[in-house]
């Protein structure tokens, strides 16, 4: 019975060894430049606080957003908040509507008041 709970144990050290991507099978060394990298979610003011909570997790640095919007805007302005060129018209239709990739946001999720807030704040922030 002792040496079957000292097997049972073995197996269960054996199992949790951790293999890393450097040590895999084939010998590839695949290197994430984001690991361990956290995304800022500081704000500076009560609209940029829901810009946070509501958009930032895709629209800052590592979000789905910021790397497909990168594809076709320039890299420095995949960043809404980096973006010169929007309106807050074309800010509301979008989340309203959903664009590409983006699913559409509702009412539920972000109030007509709080994406007013959140426009406002994309086109102040890029045009500094
Ligand atoms: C689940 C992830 C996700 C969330 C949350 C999200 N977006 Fe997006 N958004 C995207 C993606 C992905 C795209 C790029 C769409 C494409 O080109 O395929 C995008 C594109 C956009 C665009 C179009 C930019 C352009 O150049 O045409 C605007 C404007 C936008 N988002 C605003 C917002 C706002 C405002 C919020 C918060 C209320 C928000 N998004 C929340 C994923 C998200």
């Amino acid at each position: 019975m002792r040496m079957l709970v000292l097997m049972l144990g073995m197996g269960l050290a054996a199992a949790a060894t951790v293999v890393t991507a450097q040590d895999n099978a084939a010998g590839t060394a695949i290197v994430n430049p984001f690991r361990g990298v956290m995304q800022d979610r500081s704000a500076h003011s009560a609209d940029e606080a829901l810009y946070v909570e509501k958009c930032s997790m895709c629209h800052r640095r590592m979000g789905m957003g910021t790397v497909l919007l990168a594809r076709r805007v320039p890299a420095d302005q995949a960043e809404l908040e980096s973006r010169e060129a929007l309106t807050a018209p074309y800010i509301v239709l979008a989340a309203r509507q959903g664009i590409g990739n983006m699913p559409r946001i509702t009412r539920a999720e972000v109030s007509d008041e709080q994406l007013a807030r959140i426009a406002d704040y994309l086109v102040i922030a890029g045009a500094q």
